[in-house]
């Protein structure tokens, strides 16, 4: 072959790639076209989703302000621990970090014994149970020892911190006469130690939300635990540790780590009542954040979620006596487990009065 041919033959293979390149140009082209239009109406409908969330987080942000619980100026407030005597003074306030720091000391990294499922008591008796409406202890020291239905039998002081470890912390409880044992219940009686014996305290315990008429939705309950709960206490329920990973900042409200099913917030009143006035955090019982149908839904979400079981066998040795919304049977009032659990509650309460008022 000559090198005019070789020229040619180049040439040719030049125009043909150069074909080939525009041919590839075009579909690719095309190929983006089409895919801009299909994903990118997909994309149109995902922002469109995105903004909804966006919004819905605006508004959880933008706090909505709920008349107050009670107005009245003289709810109880705890008795000051600088009045103790000297000599009860580091006792009491030993008591006291127990109960804001229960981790750091008896955590699963606990300094003196793990005990307990990394909650702090204060995660749930707010400000170390002196907060209004807050789950306050201000009613202890007044009314124990009394009789509880979920025993049978009267119970002290000692024993209703115990139900606490065993329940709301899914774990034990220090022994009656170890340090960390007599500190928390000194504590917890000084604080209420200005309530006349037999008297319940203003403001004392947790906030009773009015029954609904229909069950509580947890449907409902999961978009409004989206909006107004995640951030914080995250999708999954489980909250978010300090950074030293010792304890909670944000305590977990399901899973593993959670308090399990026989503790007081199971109970669908009881954690209705709780986050009424107290939760997001930043509302109380004078500013509450949701509504009373929020807090029944929400509250019917969070503990339709898994949590620790504990064997409950021994409880509610009268079956009669048994919380209108104690979830597990059998039952003395003829309603099953679902309504005992979600409602609605006011035929169960009725019942129960009912029966009451037959008994006497
Ligand atoms: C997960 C939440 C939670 C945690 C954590 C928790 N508790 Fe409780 N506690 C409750 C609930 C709910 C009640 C029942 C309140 C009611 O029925 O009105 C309760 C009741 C009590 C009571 C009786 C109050 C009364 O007026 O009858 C005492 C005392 C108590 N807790 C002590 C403690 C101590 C001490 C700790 C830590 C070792 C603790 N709790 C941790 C939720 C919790
Ligand atoms: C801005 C963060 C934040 C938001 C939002 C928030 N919480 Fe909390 N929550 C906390 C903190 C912090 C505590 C513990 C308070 C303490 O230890 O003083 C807590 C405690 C709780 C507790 C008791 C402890 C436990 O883990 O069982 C419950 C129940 C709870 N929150 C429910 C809710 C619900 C329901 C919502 C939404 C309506 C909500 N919270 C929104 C921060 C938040």
């Amino acid at each position: 072959m000559d090198e005019n041919s070789d020229r040619d033959i180049g040439k040719l293979i030049k125009q043909v790639n150069a074909l080939l390149w525009g041919v590839g140009g075009i579909l690719a082209v095309v190929v983006v076209m089409v895919l801009l239009i299909f994903v990118g109406d997909d994309m149109a409908r995902e922002d469109a989703d995105a903004g909804e969330l966006n919004r819905a987080l605006i508004d959880s942000a933008a706090p909505v302000n709920h008349p107050p619980l009670d107005e009245s100026t003289d709810l109880w407030t705890a008795a000051d621990l600088s009045q103790a005597p000297a000599s009860a003074q580091a006792q009491l306030e030993y008591g006291k970090e127990l109960i804001v720091n229960t981790s750091k000391y008896l955590g699963p990294k606990g300094s003196i014994a793990h005990l307990t499922n990394g909650m702090n008591c204060q995660n749930c008796h707010l400000n170390a149970g002196t907060q209004p409406y807050g789950n306050n202890y201000g009613s202890v020291a007044s009314t124990y020892p009394k009789y509880r239905g979920r025993s049978g039998a009267i119970e002290d002081v000692y024993k209703r911190v115990a139900d606490c470890f065993e329940r709301s912390l899914n774990g034990t409880a220090p022994k009656v006469g170890s340090k960390e044992m007599e500190a928390i219940v000194a504590y917890i009686n000084y604080v209420g130690s200005n309530v006349k014996q037999g008297e319940k305290a203003k403001g004392s315990g947790i906030y009773e939300v009015a029954l609904m008429d229909r069950a509580a939705d947890p449907t409902k309950g999961k978009s409004l635990y989206i909006a107004k709960c995640v951030s914080c206490h995250q999708a999954d329920g489980s909250g978010m540790m300090n950074g030293d990973k010792i304890a909670y900042q944000y305590p977990p409200l399901w899973g593993d780590h959670s308090y399990n099913h026989g503790a007081g917030l199971y109970r669908l009143s009881r954690f209705a009542g709780y986050i009424k006035a107290n939760m997001p955090l930043g509302a109380s019982y004078k500013a509450p954040q949701l509504s009373d149908e929020e807090a029944w839904d929400i509250a019917a979400y969070v503990n339709s979620m898994p949590r620790p079981s504990k064997d409950l066998s021994k409880d509610w040795p009268k079956i009669e006596e048994k919380n209108f919304d104690h979830p597990f049977g059998p039952f003395a009032d003829g309603f099953g487990e679902e309504q005992h659990k979600y409602g609605p509650f006011k035929p169960i309460k009725a019942a129960q009065k009912k029966a009451n008022n037959e008994k006497k």
